[in-house]
């Protein structure tokens, strides 16, 4: 850590995409033991760095896209249209066509979409497409997202469509995130065959979406409030209920995960520019790293946080907070555990920054950090040095 902080500056990203691999080989493994006909699809969104993607597509593995902007990442990535899966609230006329035309599964998310890709499409060749449902599952999250079939006019609309024969549903799709425990995933096998029976429809995959959690170092599982399953008992257990309730068979199972295969496959080192000290004799730490860097989205759980420290410091008995350049009271990065005192100069190392970072990362205040891959040994973008330019900039 400390040659490549030397060598490339900080902040620095490490990123390990073998990390990324095995755990997506691991779910699928995991159902495929139960249950073969299973896809496992990338969530672009949530770490766009094209070493990931490319990584991912050579291991055999789809991207699932939320916009054209990410469909136009995934082409300059070199994937095929089969290897793509179109999803997302918003898509323009030209999206649907293009998909249409070069054979990209996508599932629609709205009416709308319903409408216009029945426009588009002919008897003789109908659009094959998914439809994203906004199932409640049994924790009574509602989905703002998808088609609702309990709306006795949005199922009616869709059988009208369907049955004009320009469209073809050949799968149905839910995401949330807000459970990631497996009787979850089954919850929402449960209700896709409902809706699949309400449709008259026999489909050829069932898209779970996302939402498995990744597996937490004990800094953040002691945080946690809900325990999260291993990709292994979760994956069994989806396979299980998916082989008693279709036989070996049936449609295929497709999963989205974003968070749940990328979490520990990064880091971010810091360098420590100030430690102040406090009356109240607790100690604050500054780095030259920002907190949008580590999390964007603001959870409420902090990344865990480790000092570099090879002399011997004074011991703290208080935790000291880690903040950095972003000039917010609340852009807090992580915290030291009671330990060495850090002092100025020091790196510190904050883990399990793999998701949402580094693609939500907003050129704010602090420049955009460099990456730098351990499986591919090399630089794959520097630290952002260019003065603001441009018109608007
Ligand atoms: C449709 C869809 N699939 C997959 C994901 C990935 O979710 P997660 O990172 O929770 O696995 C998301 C994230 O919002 C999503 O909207």
């Amino acid at each position: 850590v400390r040659r490549l902080a030397s060598d490339f500056g900080t902040p620095l990203y490490l990123l390990d995409a073998t990390r990324v691999v095995a755990s997506l080989e691991r779910l699928r493994a995991a159902i495929a033991t139960e249950y073969a006909s299973v896809e496992i699809t990338y969530s672009v969104k949530s770490n766009y760095l094209t070493h990931i993607l490319r990584t991912v597509l050579a291991a055999g593995f789809r991207l699932e896209i939320v916009s054209r902007r990410e469909l136009d990442l995934a082409r300059l990535v070199g994937a095929q249209s089969r290897q793509i899966l179109f999803n997302g609230p918003v898509k323009s006329p030209a999206d649907l066509r293009d998909c249409y035309r070069e054979g990209i599964d996508l599932n629609v998310d709205s009416l709308e979409e319903l409408h216009l890709a029945s426009t588009i499409s002919t008897i003789d060749k109908p659009f094959r497409l998914g439809l994203r449902l906004a199932t409640t599952l049994r924790n009574g999250s509602v989905s703002r997202f998808g088609l609702d079939l309990d709306d006795g006019e949005t199922l009616e609309a869709i059988r009208a469509v369907r049955d004009a024969g320009h469209i073809h549903i050949v799968g149905l799709h839910l995401h949330h995130s807000s459970r990631r425990d497996a009787a979850s995933y089954c919850d929402r096998l449960d209700q896709m065959l409902d809706a699949a029976e309400r449709l008259a429809i026999a489909p050829e995959y069932l898209d779970l979406g996302g939402g498995i959690g990744s597996i937490p170092p004990p800094e953040i599982a002691a945080k946690l409030t809900y325990a999260i399953d291993s990709h292994q008992s979760l994956g069994a257990t989806i396979g299980r209920h998916a082989c008693a309730r279709l036989g070996s068979h049936g449609p295929r199972i497709l999963l989205e995960p974003g968070i749940g295969v990328l979490a520990d496959a990064m880091n971010y080192v810091v360098t420590l520019v100030a430690v102040k000290a406090r009356a109240n004799g607790a100690a604050v730490a500054v780095a030259d790293g920002s907190a949008m860097d580590v999390n964007p989205l603001r959870s409420a759980i902090h990344p865990p946080c480790f000092l570099l420290t090879d002399s011997a410091r004074p011991v703290t008995n208080a935790p000291v907070p880690l903040y950095g350049g972003t000039c917010m009271e609340i852009d807090q990065l992580g915290t030291f555990d009671v330990g060495h005192l850090p002092q100025a100069g020091d790196l510190a190392v904050l883990t399990n920054v793999g998701a949402y970072s580094v693609s939500l990362a907003p050129d704010f205040i602090v420049p955009r950090a460099a990456v730098y891959s351990l499986d591919a040994h090399q630089l794959l973008r520097p630290r952002q040095e260019a003065p603001f330019t441009g018109a608007g900039a």
